[in-house]
Formats: structure tokens, sequence, C-alpha cells
């Protein structure tokens, strides 16, 4: 596994204390109300995990799949491909992102939910790569800015590759070759 790391981006405890700060902000701005909280599989699973874990607001959790990607390469037309099992009519929305890259993703989904009647839409992203930015998206919440790397860790994958490492890594160019698809 280890060859693959070309540097350690991001390391657990820096994820622990920017996730803390994110909990506390969201306890603040959502006290007395309900959320449902929308994870973007399956990269954000861990993020959303260890958010909603400090929420002590009413919170709801619901997933999304989303897919683009193959060999780190956008394709640029971001697809549904699970679906929300409820309706989210007049209900407040906080998306949990692993990674805002180009912005067409985040773009693609806030529009939709915004279309089935969401009230509110907020963003929550665990890294931007603001260098790669082709769509402009408001992030309510950036934990972490990056930069232009393909990173794996704390959920984030490269071809399925690296999900359960607890630092974030960016890979060096051999992992890059030699787990393409
Ligand atoms: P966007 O539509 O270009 O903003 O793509 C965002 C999606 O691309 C994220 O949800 C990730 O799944 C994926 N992605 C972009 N960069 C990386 C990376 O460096 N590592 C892993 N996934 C990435
Ligand atoms: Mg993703």
């Amino acid at each position: 596994m280890r060859e693959y790391q070309k540097s350690v981006i991001v390391t657990k405890e820096e994820i622990a204390t920017a996730v803390n700060g994110l909990a506390k902000q969201l306890n603040d701005k959502y006290k007395g109300k309900e959320v449902i909280a929308i994870g973007l599989l399956k990269g954000a699973f861990v993020f959303m995990a260890d958010v909603i874990r400090q929420l002590d607001i009413d919170v709801q959790v619901e997933f999304l799949i989303v897919k683009s990607y193959k060999n780190g390469k956008t394709n640029g037309k971001p697809q549904i491909v699970l679906d929300l099992k409820k309706g989210i009519t007049e209900k407040n929305i906080v998306i949990f992102e692993d990674i805002i890259d180009t912005g067409r993703t985040l773009a693609a989904v806030k529009e939709y939910l915004k279309y089935k009647g969401a009230k509110d839409v907020e963003i929550a992203a665990l890294l931007t790569k603001p260098s790669r930015r082709e769509v402009a998206v408001d992030i309510d919440y950036s934990l972490f800015t990056i930069p232009n790397e393909i990173v794996v860790g704390y959920g984030l994958d490269y071809n399925e590759y690296g999900r359960q490492f607890a630092n974030i890594i960016a890979l060096n160019d051999a992992g890059i070759e030699e787990l393409k698809e």
C-alpha cells in the first residue's frame, strides 16, 4: 500500500479537529430545526458518519450516488445513479461531499435538490481543489483547501483504492499508473 504514497496531505488529527468545528457550527445554525444530511456516496461516507455523531440537532440521513469519474478524470456529466427514498419539500438540507474538484457534481446536485423542493441547501465539503474549478459553487463549509493532486483516504478513492486510510494522502505517479482501470 505504502509504495503509492507521495505525501500526506491532511492528517487524521487535523481532520478530527476540523470535523469537530463543523459539527459545532451545524449545531448552532440548526438549533431547534430539522436537517436532512445527504451524503454523496461513496466518498463522503466516512466524513458524514464522523460529523453526524457529533450533532445534537434533529438529523436524518440520506444518500445520493452521483457518478462522473474514471481514472481521476471527469467526463463532465454527473448522473444520479441512486436517488433519495423520500421527498424533501421544504426541508433544510446539508450535502456532505468528499471533495469539490471541477464543481460540476455539486452544481448538478444542488440544482436537483432545489428542483425537488428543498427549502435550503447547504454544502459541507471536506476538501476543495480550487485550481480545478470549472463551475462556480458556493461552499458553505469547506474544511481543507488542497493542491491539484489525486488524493485518497478517509473515504476517498482512486478506482476504489485507498478509502480505508485514516490520513488523506496524495498518490504518486506509480500509483496513478498502476491503479488505472
Ligand atoms: P467535480 O464534479 O469535478 O467537482 O467532482 C467531484 C467528485 O470527483 C468528488 O465527489 C470525488 O468523488 C471525485 N474526485 C475529484 N478529485 C478527486 C481526488 O483527488 N480523489 C478522489 N476523488 C476525487
Ligand atoms: Mg464523490
